[in-house]
């Protein structure tokens, strides 16, 4: 199925929105500049950049990843990226819309594993990407302590799979390395913490009190690993000092809109950024 790709779009990535590729939408794509904005703030000249991607789908993010290590540190980096390109989600979230029975399908006939492969066939020369297909709570405890510069977590949203995930994730943080991941929306003193707790197995749902979407499983296990954590519509990160994990500022950061975004998710990611004013530097 890759070969197939690869004829469709030679050397160009391939993210069709009808699979779902992109994952978050254009209202949500601006959060691609925090992925940017966190490979900024590390850049030493001279220096690589491992980043550690558990959940990559079809390659949108480890696009934007590869995009970054090129433009910030010349291409001196590697991704590994961890999946196991299967369904995952459960029968209750299946059923709520056709984005999910679409990855569900997608991952079932193989062909977000083709994709992804295709896409991580198209990273700049320089930029290293590998990747190890297996459930993450296999896959991450045979990976050396602190050996990555940025572990960002966007695996499953299940309580039980995240607290796993962030568990592993915090003892492969490099000192002075940033963990981070998506989909909290919300912390979880912003929530009906029962509510969640009792929508535990459940990818994304309304708070009753609140009614802003949020995932649960997400919310709850971030608080209990980590407690409160800097967070960016969305996107959150701590940065390692020794054995704590610290808060992280990234209005400073230089973030960019990657190539791989099409004209309307640049519009309004850039539109996001001008109207938001949050970064002192242009996106
Ligand atoms: C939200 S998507 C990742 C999106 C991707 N980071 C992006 O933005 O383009 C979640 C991914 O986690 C993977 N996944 C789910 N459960 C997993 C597990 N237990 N171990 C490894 N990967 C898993 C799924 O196959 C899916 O590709």
């Amino acid at each position: 199925m890759k070969d197939i790709l690869d004829l469709i779009s030679p050397g160009k990535p391939f993210l069709p929105d009808a699979l779902n590729a992109m994952q978050l939408g254009r209202a949500n794509a601006m959060r691609h500049l925090w992925l940017t904005a966190s490979v900024s703030l590390l850049a030493q000249p001279g220096t690589g950049i491992r980043i550690l991607e558990v959940g990559s789908w079809m390659g949108a993010s480890m696009l934007t990843w590869a995009a970054a290590i090129d433009r910030f540190v010349a291409g001196e980096g590697e991704i590994l990226c961890v999946d196991t390109w299967a369904p995952y989600l459960g029968v209750d979230d299946i059923n709520v819309d056709g984005a999910y029975r679409v990855m569900d399908r997608a991952a079932a006939i193989d062909l977000a594993y083709a994709v992804f492969r295709h896409n991580a066939s198209c990273v700049p020369k320089k930029v290293r990407v590998d990747h190890l297909r297996g459930r993450s709570k296999d896959v991450l405890s045979m990976l050396r302590e602190r050996a990555f510069d940025i572990v960002y977590v966007d695996g499953s949203h299940y309580y039980a799979d995240v607290v796993a995930d962030l568990t592993e994730a915090r003892r492969l943080v490099a000192d002075g390395g940033l963990l981070c991941g998506d989909d909290l929306e919300q912390q979880v003193t912003e929530i009906d913490e029962a509510y969640a707790r009792d929508n535990i197995d459940r990818d994304a749902l309304v708070d009753p009190k609140n009614r802003k979407a949020f995932h649960p499983g997400v919310t709850l296990a971030v608080a209990e690993v980590l407690g409160p954590v800097s967070s960016y519509t969305g996107f959150w990160a701590m940065r390692r000092e020794g054995d704590a994990f610290v808060p992280v500022d990234l209005s400073g950061a230089s973030p960019f809109v990657p190539e791989h975004f099409g004209e309307e998710y640049r519009r309004t990611v850039l539109e996001w950024a001008r109207s938001s004013g949050f970064f002192k530097k242009q996106a």
